[in-house]
């Protein structure tokens, strides 16, 4: 080699020098690495930023390659972390979920539900605030101009949030934000319903057939106050709201059932007080109840609302006793009292078809909704 090509090559080697140590540093740096290997699943939406993000992470990794091409260990290194830099994008911005991985949110719903018992919430489960952020998102639907439902989960800005019938359900949606993040490939739509879904199959109640599809809208696509019932009025108004999304007389009652969960909180509504004995089960009860005890207004400060005349500890809206008031909602509360298999039925298709409610069909992944497996045949 002549002097002026080792000159040549001296300065290339030293101009390199700072460039292969910052490669070095970067390949022995764990956030580096973990970066480039383990890229997470990324929604759709946010595929570009992925693909963006981990193809930065592999032309960083290319300077290295391109350095160390002589040295045959770290050459090794650098040439995977562009490698796999590049797939984990490629996988990241064609993320596809299949059903085992929503099983596995699904999973995860029913690990936290009994948490509440630890916190001291309620009666010992968050599944029944759960079901309620699921129903909420979806009964704005309006089949007229066939806005609202579950689609954009638009609970999550400010005009709907704070929607006084949607007081509480932070604790819902707060809830289900580190699932969120732990599976950052489902839409916040079909988080909320999956865990709807989950929390009636853990508690007791029917099978629900599901299937995931909703997409994450803007603050623009909020839907005005007053689609959700309000629970002071009576038969009139219940039939308005829910005909508005599509439902009958029938469903209207089947779907009313879910009270038999839960309890109303003074702080949210206003109302105070239980429907059942068992808040945590999905039972045919508050049918029995509504139809077999004696219900007398509550003499109190509050809202007006009914009380059981025997125990004084269980209530009823003002809306769920127009269920007994009211002839063709009566005969299906005497129906769903006097066979929880029925109610079953008609409870699990009436209650997939309200958490379906606004999501246009060319979006679902499937055709048929699916049957998610519950905890206890795991
Ligand atoms: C006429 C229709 C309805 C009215 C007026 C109504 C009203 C209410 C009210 C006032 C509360 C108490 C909220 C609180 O203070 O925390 C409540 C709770 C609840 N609602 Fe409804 N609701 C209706 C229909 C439904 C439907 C269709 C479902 C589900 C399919 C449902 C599921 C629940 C559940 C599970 C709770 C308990 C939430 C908890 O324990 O935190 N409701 N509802």
């Amino acid at each position: 080699m002549s002097f002026a090509a080792l000159r040549a090559s001296a300065r290339r080697a030293g101009a390199a020098a700072p460039a292969a140590r910052a490669s070095r540093t970067a390949l022995r740096n764990p956030a580096f690495r973990k970066f480039s290997t383990e890229v997470p699943p990324t929604p759709k939406k946010s595929s570009n930023a992925a693909l963006l993000g981990a193809l930065g992470a592999a032309a960083i990794g290319g300077v290295g390659f391109w350095v160390y091409t002589s040295s045959s260990d770290s050459a090794r290194e650098a040439g995977t972390a562009v490698k796999s830099g590049v797939q984990a994008a490629k996988v990241a911005a064609n993320y596809v979920p299949t059903q085992e991985d929503y099983q596995k949110v699904y999973n995860r719903v029913a690990e936290i539900l009994d948490s509440a018992g630890d916190k001291g919430y309620d009666d010992g489960s968050y599944g029944p605030v759960l079901v309620r952020l699921a129903w909420h998102a979806s009964g704005t639907y309006d089949k007229d101009s066939n806005t609202g439902g579950s689609n954009y989960a638009t609970m999550r800005f400010e005009p709907e949030a704070k929607h006084g019938a949607n007081n509480g359900l932070n604790v819902a949606r707060d809830l289900l934000e580190p699932l969120k993040q732990e599976f950052p490939w489902i839409s916040y739509g079909d988080l909320w319903t999956l865990a709807g879904v989950a929390s009636i199959q853990e508690m007791g109640g029917p099978k629900v057939p599901w299937r995931p599809g909703r997409i994450d809208g803007f603050s623009a696509q909020c839907t005005p106050d007053g689609r959700l019932p309000d629970a002071a009025q009576g038969a009139d108004h219940i039939r308005n709201i829910f005909y508005r999304m599509g439902f009958n007389d029938q469903e209207i009652v089947a779907l009313s059932g879910a009270h038999a969960l839960g309890r109303c909180h003074t702080d949210r509504s206003g109302f105070e007080g239980p429907w059942t004995f068992s808040p945590t089960s999905v039972t045919n009860e508050y049918y029995k109840l509504l139809l077999n005890e004696k219900w007398l207004w509550k003499k109190w400060d509050g809202p007006k609302q009914l009380e059981d005349k025997k125990t004084h500890s269980l209530m009823m809206l003002p809306t769920d006793y127009a269920l007994v008031q009211d002839k063709a909602f009566k005969k299906w509360t005497k129906a769903y009292a006097d066979d929880e298999q029925l109610w079953f039925k008609d409870f699990s298709s009436v209650v997939a078809r309200l958490f379906e409610l606004g999501v246009p069909s060319q979006q679902w992944v499937s055709s048929e909704p699916w049957i998610l497996k519950s905890s206890d045949e795991k």
